[in-house]
This record gives C-alpha cells, structure tokens and sequence, in this order.
C-alpha cells in the first residue's frame, strides 16, 4: 500500500519535472511567475494586516496623562470611597485567619468570577475587588449590588477599573485589610483569570509562615517602550529600562504583619503603571532593601500538558478562561478530597517534578 503511494507520487512529480523540461514550458510558468511577482506583495500585506486586526482588535488606548499631574498614592488613596462590601464579613471572629484572597477583578466579569465562585473560591476566604467602568455606572452598580448581595464577596471601589490603574486597586486591598481583617496571616493577592489550587497554597503558606512577601520571581525584565504594548510604561514614569527581579502580579502572598509597612512606604514612591514591578521591585526590594522569596508553585503560567499531577502540584495557574477553569478544577478537586495527601502524585513528584517547567506556557 504505502510502496504504491511513493511510486504514484514519484510518477507525477517526474511527469511535473519533465514537463517543465519542454521547451514551450514558459507560456506556463511566465504568467505564474508575473502572477507572483504582481500580486504577491498585496496578498502578504492582506495576510498580514488581517492577521493583525485578528489578533490585536484595537491599540490599547492609553490614558497615563493623570498620572504627570500627581503620583501620590495617598493623594489618590484619600479620594476613594468604598461603594459596596460583603454584608457578612470575614473577619468576625477574632480567630486568626491563615489567609484572606482578593481577586482583582472588573464589573463585566462576571462569568470569570463565577467560574470561581463554582471551585476554588468555595475552600479559601476569597472576596472580588472591582472598581466602576462604562457609559453608564448607575446600571453597573445595581448590578453589582444584586450581585453582592447574593453572594455576598464583592468589594466595589469608587474609581475608574482600567488596567492602567492596577496599581490602585492593589493598594485598596491592602488598606481594606488592614482595615476590615488584620488578623489575616497573608493576604493573596490575585487575579480572575488564575486558577488556585487551595491545597497546594495551604502547603505553600504552612512552609512559609515567616516570609513577609512571596510569589513568583521574574528576573531580568525589559519594559516596554512600545505605546501599542499593554503594559507600557513610558520613560517619564519608570527611568529605568530594566527590572532586575520583581514578584508577578498573578498571585502573591504578603504577610499581614507586612502589609502596613507595603504601604506606608509606597506613600513615598511615585505609582507607576505596573503593579506588581511597583509594589514588590520599587517598594519592597528598592526602598526597603526586602529579599523577593521565589516560590515556583506560585506560577504564572499553565500547563499545556492537561496532566493532573501538573495542576496538583501548582499553587496557581494563569490565563485560564472561565470554562477552563471548571475543566481543570476536576482534576484538582479529585486529589483534593483524598484524606491523605502524601501518597498524591509520588512518581511525578520523585522523577518528573524538576523538568515540570517544560511542560508550562
Ligand atoms: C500630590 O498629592 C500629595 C498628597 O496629597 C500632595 O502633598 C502634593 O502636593 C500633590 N502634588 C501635586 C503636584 O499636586
Ligand atoms: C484611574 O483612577 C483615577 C481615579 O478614579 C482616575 O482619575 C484615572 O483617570 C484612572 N485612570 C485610568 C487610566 O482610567
Ligand atoms: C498518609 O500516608 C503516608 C504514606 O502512606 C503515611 O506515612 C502517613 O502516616 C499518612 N498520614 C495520615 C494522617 O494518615
């Protein structure tokens, strides 16, 4: 069978050849080479422009002109007013709390937050920190008031939600805790499109119970320069082209007893755009000379292998849609309700785990 292909195969690629071999073979190929030659340039400018709007729908705009008149996070702080909190706080009980999780998330998502509300955030004391967005706020906000009064874990800040302004919304999880739960041992610090795994991040955090700040260590990042860039900064408010180590901002846990500290120093360095190289470089590491722990479960990638030892073994796992979310948490909740643990994952764990890396994106 397979000999017959290669010889029908062979047989039209000679009869091809010998054609072009002919003498009148040119009436055929000039007009395919005149083809080529005229349209060939306009069909890769169509392929590549379509592939370009495909990919990037629209430039993001940026807006970063507010941040040349005043980069005081205080002065921005004052302004704030909380607009919506869960009527059932979690920090009643004067029990200590080994770990309080804020999610940021933003008024339209509600499928990622319900995506979470399904599976993981059923086993950690997890709240949603949004801020106001769209034409038309008053709509948004009943919304979100219904929204929080079922389920009783939304926080809604009176402050535009755009990505750009990150870095406030970071700082008002950590003043709501400080506020509403000191007692928590580690605020989490979160995004909605990751995928927490509780029983590995209880692992992480009974490992780490003096770490003042940990997550995943990004070393030797460039900024983007680049206005089309979603994370751009531009040279006016980060000078420096280079971040020598920063914690990503997908998820990272900082002490409670920490957590004041964070913030009363960063009242002394100008905001930039991104929050995590803000808080954990700029602050914790420049201005406090603070040691970054790396904690690789923290992670901000995903596995394209769809293996369950992947995701048990990760603390955090990032870009997940909605739906894959839910896919992967059977795979975690499986191991999760076992009784004993040890046992979980023994042969990934003894021979696999130190190659994991590969198998993340
Ligand atoms: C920015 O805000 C701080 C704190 O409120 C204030 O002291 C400072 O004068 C402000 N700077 C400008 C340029 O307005
Ligand atoms: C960030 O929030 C502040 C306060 O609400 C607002 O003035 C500013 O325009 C926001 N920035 C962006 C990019 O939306
Ligand atoms: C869990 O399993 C391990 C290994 O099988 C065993 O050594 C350990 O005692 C078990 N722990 C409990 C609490 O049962």
């Amino acid at each position: 069978m397979f000999g017959l292909i290669i010889r029908i195969v062979t047989k039209k690629t000679l009869v091809i050849f010998r054609y072009f071999g002919r003498p009148k073979s040119f009436l055929v190929l000039l007009p395919i080479v005149w083809a080529l030659v005229a349209f060939g340039p306009a069909i890769w400018w169509l392929a590549v422009e379509t592939s370009r709007h495909l990919l990037l729908p629209s430039p993001p705009t940026q807006s970063l002109e507010h941040y040349r008149r005043n980069r005081s996070l205080h002065y921005y702080l004052d302004d704030i007013q909380t607009l919506i909190e869960p009527s059932l706080l979690p920090c009643t009980t004067p029990d200590e709390m080994v770990v309080l999780v804020l999610v940021a998330s933003a008024p339209l998502r509600f499928d990622h937050r319900q995506a979470i509300r399904k599976t993981w955030g059923a086993h950690l004391p997890t709240y949603f920190v949004l801020g106001l967005q769209g034409d038309n706020i008053d709509e948004q906000l009943v919304d979100n008031y219904v929204e929080g009064k079922q389920y009783s874990d939304l926080i809604v800040f009176d402050f535009h939600d755009h990505y750009q302004n990150l870095t406030l919304k970071t700082a008002l999880m950590m003043k709501w805790t400080l506020h509403r739960c000191p007692q928590a041992q580690f605020l989490f610090k979160t995004d909605d499109d990751v995928l927490v795994n509780p029983w590995t991040l209880r692992k992480v955090l009974n490992e780490n119970e003096d770490t003042l700040l940990l997550g995943y260590n990004k070393r030797d990042s460039y900024l983007h320069r680049d206005e089309y860039k979603k994370w751009y900064t531009p040279r006016w408010m980060l000078r420096e082209d280079y971040v020598s180590q920063y914690l990503s901002g997908t998820g990272y846990l900082i002490s409670g007893d920490f957590i004041s500290k964070l913030l009363k120093n960063a009242y002394e360095v100008p905001m930039v755009n991104l929050e995590d190289v803000y808080f954990t470089y700029l602050v914790a590491y420049r201005r406090l000379g603070l040691k970054l722990a790396h904690e690789r479960r923290l992670s901000p990638y995903k596995p394209w292998l769809k293996a369950s030892c992947l995701y048990w073994d990760l603390a955090s796992v990032h870009s997940m849609e909605p739906d894959e979310m839910v896919t992967a948490w059977i795979k975690i909740e499986q191991y999760g309700k076992l009784d004993n643990h040890s046992d979980v994952c023994w042969f990934y764990n003894t021979y696999l785990r130190d190659f994991s890396e590969l198998a993340l994106y």
